[in-house]
């Protein structure tokens, strides 16, 4: 494929994405590129919901306080505040462009409860919430006509010319690599569940976007929390579904292999605590029993919770079980990464010209820990934004010179080259699974790095291969979350260190960046972000 230029470069094609698009449509030539096909992602497979303070009884701070609550002390205030006040706006703006969610009998939105929200505030279709938004959001970018899309389309390096980011480079689907050149560049590649070998992330969630913009010099931040969610079928053979949370939202509990309730004894909260909580509650009583935990709803009417989750009533089918009537086999997963490219309000990086929305940034938004729900809304809010950001920086800067080529790919580089001794994508995930996972300690950590490590410096030159380009992520990302979670000597929201298992307020209530190897720490009641 030829070389490409157009004002607006997004990568990725999720909530984040299409949502700036649609505001960057009059300003410019749009280009989209996308790894998989158009609604690949996470966002097509959203089960519970949208969460918007809608409700009667409901406020923008009652959603900011419990944001702030389940974050553990590391939200960044001014992020929750724009998300939760600017929420209701793009979700209402949904309805308006025609999204169908469930209705209560009187026509107003209705709302499901989930972990740690205090009241009942979020907005379902059904539990495929994902698939109607994308509808929705698709409809309205076949009416944008400066806005063009490339499927598979593989994007493996964020261009930078002196200090400013003047587009990608990237794979097309014939394997061949071409640029683009772009006055401003969003990334909006989504999270990076796959690189841990239990994920309800798609497979493309590989953590493209963080390996590109680090490896561009940005710097990324808070890459220690990662939210494994408690509640994902587990039957051996059968695909790693979500069991939403909007299940224990309606009533669903979890019990032991004797059929007992353990979450009272493990939380107050029981099966509405915070996810971390949960899942780490789940692991333990499994341990503790050497038995399953199983998710349970058979005092629940059969044909609501048929008719309430038909997506996962189909995924329990087909590995053989009764989502009304049986016990659900669950355990927890890797789902979303707190952490990300670092960025300020408008979803600048520290690399001009390159923004970041959606879950591969990290606006410091969710804190230490994700309220449940909080993802689709931040993906449509801070999408909206960056390409209001986007506009204006273009309209400063203009369209950058082209960056220079890359240096050519070794031999073969569409082949993939032969992995170092020991690594492969599977020798990768496991390792991060059973040492960086649910559960982590120093020892462990320590020995995962030096293994990550040795992966990188044997994958040096073979990463520069587009083949490779996929291992070199998982191999990255996996070495940031890594050494993130060796330097927390602590535990909080989704990050557990079990030799350090208390909270430590005074050490550790800041957030950690790191570019090129260089690590700053900032406390989280500063205002703002380092800047440049
Ligand atoms: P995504 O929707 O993941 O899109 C990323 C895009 O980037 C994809 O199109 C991908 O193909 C593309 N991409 C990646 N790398 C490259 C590359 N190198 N080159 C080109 N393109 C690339 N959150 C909620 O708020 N509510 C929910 O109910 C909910 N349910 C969930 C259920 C599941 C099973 C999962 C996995 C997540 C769920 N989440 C939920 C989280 C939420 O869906 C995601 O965090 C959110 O959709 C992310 O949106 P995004 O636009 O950032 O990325
Ligand atoms: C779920 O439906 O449990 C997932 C919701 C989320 O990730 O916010």
């Amino acid at each position: 494929m030829a070389d490409l230029e157009c004002d607006f470069l997004i990568i990725g094609s999720g909530i984040a994405a299409l949502r700036a698009a649609l505001d960057l449509d009059g300003a410019g030539e749009t280009l989209i590129l996308t790894k998989g096909g158009a609604a690949q992602g996470s966002t097509a497979f959203a089960q519970g919901g949208i969460a918007a303070a809608v409700g009667a009884g409901d406020s923008a701070a009652l959603h900011a306080a419990d944001t702030i609550v389940a974050g553990a002390g590391l939200c960044r205030a001014a992020a929750v505040q724009a998300l939760t006040e600017q929420g209701p706006r793009y979700v209402r703006e949904l309805l308006d462009w025609g999204a169908r969610f469930d209705r209560e009998p009187g026509g107003e939105a209705a709302l499901a409860r989930e972990g740690a929200h205090s009241v009942r505030r979020v907005l379902h279709a059904r539990d495929a919430t994902g698939r109607e938004i994308c509808r929705i959001l698709w409809k309205r970018i076949a009416g944008c006509p400066r806005v063009r899309v490339i499927e598979h389309a593989l994007a493996v390096d964020v261009a930078v010319n002196g200090a400013r980011c003047t587009g990608a480079r990237f794979l097309d689907d014939r394997g061949r690599l071409a640029s683009v050149t772009a006055a401003a560049t969003l990334l909006a590649t989504g999270g990076a569940g796959q690189i841990f070998r239990e994920t309800t992330n798609p497979s493309v969630a590989a953590g493209d976007g963080i390996a590109m913009a680090y490896r561009a010099g940005a710097r990324v931040a808070d890459l220690e929390f990662v939210q494994f969610h408690p509640t994902v079928l587990d039957v051996e053979g059968a695909p790693r579904f979500l069991l939403s949370e909007a299940l224990r939202g309606e009533g669903a509990v979890l019990v032991n292999a004797a059929g007992e309730r353990f979450m009272q004894r493990a939380d107050p909260a029981g099966e509405l605590a915070p996810r971390d909580r949960v899942a780490r509650a789940i692991a333990r009583e499994s341990q503790r029993t050497d038995g399953r935990v199983y998710l349970a709803m058979d005092h629940l009417e059969p044909a609501f919770v048929r008719a309430r989750f038909p997506t996962i009533a189909d995924a329990c089918r087909r590995a053989g079980l009764d989502l009304a009537r049986d016990r659900i086999p669950v355990g927890p997963a890797a789902h979303y990464i707190m952490g990300g490219v670092d960025v300020d309000l408008d979803g600048h990086t520290s690399v001009p010209g390159l923004l970041a929305a959606g879950e591969v940034a990290c606006t410091g938004v969710h804190g230490a820990n994700r309220l449940a729900s909080n993802s689709l809304l931040e993906g449509l809010v801070f999408g909206a934004v960056a390409a209001g950001a986007m506009r204006r920086w273009a309209a400063e800067h203009g369209r950058p010179r082209p960056a220079p080529p890359a240096p050519p790919a070794p031999a073969g580089g569409d082949r993939a080259p032969a992995a170092p001794a020991g690594l492969s994508e599977r020798a990768a995930r496991d390792l991060m699974w059973r040492d960086v996972g649910l559960f982590r300690d120093g020892p462990r950590l320590t020995r995962a790095l030096e293994t990550l490590d040795a992966w990188a410096a044997a994958l040096e030159p073979a990463a520069r291969a587009p083949a490779a380009a996929r291992l070199a992520s998982i191999v990255t990302v996996g070495r940031l979350v890594a050494r993130a979670a060796l330097r927390r000597e602590e535990s909080r929201g989704a990050h557990y260190r079990s030799d350090f298992p208390e909270r430590n307020d005074i050490d550790w209530t800041r957030h950690v960046t790191e570019s090129k190897g260089r690590v700053t720490a900032v406390d989280a009641g500063e205002a703002g972000h380092v800047r440049n």
